[in-house]
């Protein structure tokens, strides 16, 4: 398999796709994937260009053996050339995204996520307790799997 190239994106690239690039990178190294996907996060806005992930994301994925290990980037136009899917957080992050370019595999992260109903936006926990960010991780890691599962099927054979 060619090697796949992840981008997670989410608004301040602090909290949900940092915890999700280190959720996708521990179950990648898990599944014996690190030869064959690649991962990046990235935020829509600037407010925290250079910044370490959020300390409560930090917290929680510490608790689940997971260490974030990123410094915040804004997306780029050029992101859409370099990377294969693009996993938006919410459909504001997944709208921001499509007004800078288009992308044919542009989807929302949690529509990878099997116990989703209708709302398929991962809330923002930026301003509320510790909890939202433990219910963040929860839906992030049913996701992934979700997500390296599709892409597994998707370029079986390829
Ligand atoms: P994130 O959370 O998009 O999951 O990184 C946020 C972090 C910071 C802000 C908003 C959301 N902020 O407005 O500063």
């Amino acid at each position: 398999m060619k090697v796949q190239k992840i981008l997670v994106v989410c608004l301040g690239n602090i909290c949900r796709s940092p915890m999700a690039e280190g959720i996708l990178v521990h179950l990648v190294k898990e599944r014996g994937l690190i030869q064959s996907i690649e991962l990046d996060s990235a935020g829509t806005g600037a407010y925290h260009i250079g910044s370490d992930p959020d300390r409560r994301a930090q917290q929680v994925c510490l608790s689940r053996g997971i260490i974030l290990q990123h410094q915040a980037r804004q997306v780029h136009r050029k992101d859409f050339d370099s990377f294969d899917y693009i996993l938006a957080m919410d459909s504001d992050n997944q709208e921001a995204l499509k007004k800078i370019a288009p992308h044919d595999r542009l989807f929302l992260m949690r529509s990878f996520d099997a116990t989703a109903q209708d709302d398929l936006n991962v809330p923002d926990p930026y301003y509320g307790g510790i909890e939202g960010f433990h219910e963040v991780y929860d839906m992030l890691y049913r996701a992934a799997n979700g997500l390296l599962d599709h892409i597994l099927e998707e370029k079986a054979g390829v």
